[in-house]
Parts: structure tokens; sequence; C-alpha cells
């Protein structure tokens, strides 16, 4: 009787949980489950689930359904979508990949807790409502070269972005090398979601430019053994080691380097967010 009711208020309160959408700053509108499932409706999906290195079933909405209903015509032109979750952590992902690939916003794992055992982050358990972002890497298999980027849970706020002007502490100068380029797009997607770079990125883990850039700290042969694999350095580490499912990692944690590395030319204060 007792866990039936513990397992009652725990879907209570899952389902309660609204989700927000933003547009270039401006707060649009906030919906239930129920509301969400009205503007496309829900599925069963089955994915490869990098996390957890397995085939995982979840319950779930297609994302570019709620995307065209929720932006209308803003989505068309649309640079990125950022995605806030419970704890700080703040990926922003280009709003190409939703329209070239199939993205669910994933609520419920049909008959199973919601929860997951993350096997590259310290086998951390992670409840993962009220939204968790995955990707249909089983029709297209491209994606599984993307490892766990761009899927992240505890979504709670949804906002369409131009990444240059929402983060531009985490810009470097439009005059960029070919390589810092690349390290930028790859700081993008595999490393802001947890780090700020002169205060712009996730909330979950430290600044590494402002006041002391990382690389004035420390020797490039620590860094990069600390990004190609954490846990060698500090062995319970929750910082997962750079995508091991891309076959350039050793390259493109070179560029990450770079652009590290040219950040330092440009230090800014952190404003203060709210
Ligand atoms: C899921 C969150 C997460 C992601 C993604 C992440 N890190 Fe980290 N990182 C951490 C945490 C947490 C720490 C602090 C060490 C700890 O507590 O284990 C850390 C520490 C570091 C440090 C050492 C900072 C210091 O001052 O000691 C560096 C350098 C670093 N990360 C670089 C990166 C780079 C580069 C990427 C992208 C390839 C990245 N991190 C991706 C969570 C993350």
């Amino acid at each position: 009787m007792r866990i039936v009711l513990v397992l009652f208020s725990f879907v209570s309160v899952a389902t309660a949980q609204e989700l927000s959408f933003r547009a270039h700053d401006k707060e649009i509108q906030s919906f239930s489950l129920e509301a969400l499932k009205k503007l496309a409706p829900a599925k069963d999906i089955t994915v490869y689930e990098p996390h957890e290195k397995a085939k995982v079933t979840y319950s779930a909405i297609p994302a570019r359904a709620v995307f065209e209903a929720v932006f209308k015509e803003d989505w068309k032109e649309a640079d990125e979508i950022l995605f806030t979750c419970e704890d700080g952590y703040q990926p922003s992902v280009p709003a190409a990949k939703f329209k070239k690939y199939a993205a669910y916003l994933s609520f419920a794992k049909p008959g199973k807790p919601f929860t997951m055992v993350n096997k590259l982050q310290n086998n951390e358990k992670i409840e993962l409502g009220p939204y968790y972002l995955v990707w249909d890497n089983e029709t297209f298999p491209a994606l599984k070269a993307e490892g766990a980027s761009d899927s992240p849970y505890q979504v709670v706020a949804i906002e369409l972005v131009d990444f240059e002007k929402r983060f531009p502490g985490m810009t470097p100068p439009k005059k960029r090398s070919p390589q810092v380029e690349r390290g930028f797009l790859a700081f993008r997607k595999n490393c802001m979601a947890c780090h700020t770079i002169n205060g712009d990125g996730g909330g979950k883990a430290v600044e590494l430019n402002y006041p002391v850039n990382i690389t004035e700290m420390l020797k490039t042969s620590w860094l990069r053994k600390w990004i190609l694999d954490p846990t060698s350095i500090r062995f319970n580490t929750t910082m997962p080691a750079y995508n091991p499912a891309d076959p350039k990692r050793e390259e493109t944690v070179k560029d990450i380097l770079a652009y590290l590395r040219e950040m330092r030319r440009h230090k800014r204060k952190p404003v203060p967010k709210d």
C-alpha cells in the first residue's frame, strides 16, 4: 500500500512539471505534458542509449512537431535550440540537427521508472524527468558517432537562440583561424553544457577562462589526458570523457585546446545573471 502511494505521488509530480518555451529572451508559453501531447501525439520509441550502452524504449513526443507548433515561423530561421536542465546543465544544439534527424522529448519508460545509470559519469543514478531529449539513432545510425552529446535530461526549458548573441563571452572574435573555429564548435557541442567561458555556458562545472585561463594553469599534456580520460587522473570525477565514439577524438581535443588558448586574449569579467 505504502509503495503504491509513493509511486503515485512520484508520477503526479513528474507530470505536473511544466515545460517552458522561450525565443530570443522572451517567454512564449509553458506546457503541461497533457498539453504537449495535444501538439503532437506521443509514441514509444526504441533507441540505442549511449549512457547505458544498451537499447532502451521511451515514451516520447516528436521534438520537431513541438518546435513547429510552439515557435511557428521563427523555427524556420532558427540558429540554435538551448536546453536548460534542473541541475544547471545547459547545452545548445544547432537547429539544423533537428531538421536533419528525428529527436524526441521523452517523458517516461513504459513499465519502468524514468531513471538511468549513467555509465559515462561514474555510474551516477539519474532521474530523467521531466523531459529527456533522445535521438532516433536506429533510423539514423550516423547519430551513433555523436555519443551522448546533445542529449540533456531533466529538461525544464527550451529556448530558441542566436548563439553568438546569446553567448558573446564564449564567442571568439570573428577573425578566427579554422582550428579555433573547429575548437569553438566542439566546445559548444561537448563542454559548454557544464562549463562557462567568461561566465557564458552551463552552471554545472567551473569557469575555464576568467580570471585565469585553464591553459595558463595546466600543461597541454595534462589537459589532453584530462579531457580524453578524466578518471585516469581523478578516479571519482563526474566529468565524462570526451565522446569515445568520435573517430577523430585526439584531433578534436587539440582543436578545443586551440580555442581555449585563443580565449586567453579575450577575458571578460562574467556578468552576474538575473
Ligand atoms: C557533465 C558535465 C561536464 C562536461 C560535459 C565537461 N566537464 Fe569538465 N569538468 C566537470 C566537472 C564536474 C569538473 C570538476 C572536476 C570534478 O569535480 O570532477 C570538470 C573539470 C574540468 C577541468 C579542470 C578545471 C580545473 O580548474 O581544475 C577542465 C580543464 C575541464 N573540465 C575541461 C572540459 C572540457 C574541455 C570539456 C569538453 C570536452 C568538459 N570539461 C566537459 C564537468 C564536465
